[in-house]
């Protein structure tokens, strides 16, 4: 489910206050919320923001990471892309199916292309310096299922509900025609 080619999902993480980022990484340390991403996005092609990418550990073939900056240097299998759009249509290109994996500007500008937003809500609130944008709204759409599960998170040392959603969207925006200026790599 939500993986199929062709599909253009999102996934990420938000505290109750709305926070994504802090200080370049996550504002909390879940392990088994991060290994939910990992299992989720296996295999698929990624859409990623450049600082995002940047505070990777690992990333895999077949990801675009959106840049503005021409000469940005790639991690082999990563291509840099100037637009939100290029990007996601390099991704579908792949035959793999798509994940937009953040930050904040790349969610803002995907989120109406996506068919899914895998979204885990971290009913707590955590200090942080990047928030899920408030642009992104999740009002309309069809919520596809629900987990709920008490993680252990480590900074605290206490347990924390998080609840994994998948929300679903029947007529996301389809993408534009490529323009003569739109590539980036
Ligand atoms: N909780 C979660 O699920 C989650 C998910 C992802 C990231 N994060 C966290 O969020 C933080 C990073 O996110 P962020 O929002 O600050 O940065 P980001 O979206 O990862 O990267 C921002 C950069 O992407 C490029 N960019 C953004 N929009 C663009 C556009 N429309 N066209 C071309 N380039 C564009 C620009 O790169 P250039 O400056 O190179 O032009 C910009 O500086 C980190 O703390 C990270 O750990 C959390």
């Amino acid at each position: 489910m939500g993986k199929d080619p062709a599909l253009i999902s999102a996934i990420g993480a938000v505290s109750a206050n709305g926070m994504i980022g802090l200080d370049g990484w996550l504002p909390w340390d879940i392990p088994e919320e991060l290994a939910y991403f990992e299992t989720t996005v296996a295999g698929a092609a990624l859409l990623i923001g450049r600082l995002t990418y940047e505070s990777m550990d690992v990333v895999p073939e077949d990801s675009f990471v959106v840049s503005r900056r021409a000469d940005i240097a790639m991690r082999p299998g990563c291509t840099r892309v100037a637009t939100v759009e290029d990007g996601l249509r390099r991704a579908l290109a792949t035959g793999k199916p798509v994940f937009v994996i953040g930050g904040a500007s790349i969610y803002a500008a995907a989120w109406r292309y996506c068919q899914r937003f895998w979204l885990t809500r971290i009913e707590r609130d955590f200090d942080g310096d990047s928030a899920f944008p408030e642009t992104v709204d999740l009002g309309g759409w069809a919520i596809e299922s629900e987990n709920r599960r008490y993680l252990r998170e480590r900074k605290t040392d206490t347990d924390v509900m998080c609840r994994f959603l998948v929300y679903r969207q029947d007529n996301p925006l389809p993408l534009p025609f490529p323009n003569c200026n739109s590539s980036g790599a």
